[in-house]
């Protein structure tokens, strides 16, 4: 069964998801070659108590820690590490609180430094590819016109969709149903219906799209070693059309691509938002 959210409790998971936004955006500026992921880890964990939150991610299944970030080749769930990030790396943080007995989830992609052309490609058709799954959340719509067209356009990019993860429902649990596959025919699936609300996450890589997970059993890889893109955002289905709650302000939605003042920003890159 699909959940449907009240206004009030959809008023609480503007607030869990408002949390999310505004941590990923204090990140977002912190990447930097030099900074590590642990670093990252340590800033978003305080933020989140500061703001009255709990980590969701935190001790679930076991996981150890707040953010999951995911470098290069990791696809999600990466386990903070502190190794220093480097100049041309690219980092997916992932981020989940739990606020007033609701959920919230959002990952972006940033790039550390300068990153090469088609780099910023596999970032921007990611996120365009969430931006194209978010135009179908709509009233009378199905689950699977989602998927549908996030692999129409990460695929008409020459890049893949990653199959063994999925988005999902998100409210009072942080995985509720539907699970929201990134591929598959349009048409199929329960109807979206008024006061629904997904996380639609999109994970793409630059060659095949198989996936293996390391020894540390949380890190997902690609299995021939190419890079990975993940953009996630939380989204309500309402009469009015999709709103996303874990949009950041324009204000806070320029890339940081860690450039410092000595390494020149790719400017394809300056659009890019969570
Ligand atoms: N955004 C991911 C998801 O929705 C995060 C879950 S990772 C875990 O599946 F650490 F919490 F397991
Ligand atoms: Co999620």
């Amino acid at each position: 069964m699909i959940v449907r959210k009240s206004p009030a409790e959809l008023e609480r998971m503007r607030a869990a998801n408002a949390v999310v936004a505004s941590v990923l955006a204090e990140l977002r500026k912190l990447v930097a070659p030099g900074v590590s992921t642990q670093d990252l880890d340590a800033v978003a964990e305080r933020q989140i108590h500061e703001a009255g939150a709990v980590p969701a991610f935190k001790g679930y299944h076991g996981y150890p820690a707040t953010l999951c970030a995911s470098v290069n080749e990791a696809v999600v769930h990466g386990i903070p590490s502190e190794t220093p990030l480097v100049a041309g790396d690219i980092v997916s943080l992932d981020m989940g609180v739990l606020l007033d007995g609701f959920y919230g989830d959002s990952a972006i992609t940033v790039p550390v430094g300068q990153v090469p052309v088609r780099t910023t490609e596999l970032l921007r058709v990611t996120h365009e590819s969430l931006e194209r799954g978010i135009e179908q959340v709509r009233v009378g719509g199905h689950v699977s016109d989602i998927g549908h067209a996030v692999q129409k356009h990460v695929e008409a990019n020459g890049f893949a969709v990653v199959r063994e993860f999925v988005g999902h429902g998100i409210g009072t649990e942080l995985h509720e149903e539907p699970q929201i596959p990134n591929y598959g025919k349009p048409g199929r699936g329960s109807e979206l219906k008024a006061g629904m609300v997904f996380a639609i996450e999109p994970m793409v890589t630059m060659g095949g799209p198989a996936v293996r997970v390391l020894g540390d059993n949380w890190t997902a890889v690609t299995r021939d070693g190419s890079l990975a893109a993940h953009f996630e955002h939380t989204v309500v289905v309402s009469e009015v059309g999709p709103e996303v709650l874990t949009q950041i302000a324009e204000s806070d939605a320029i890339v940081n691509a860690g450039a410092g003042d000595d390494a020149p920003v790719d400017e394809s890159a300056s659009s890019l938002r969570g």
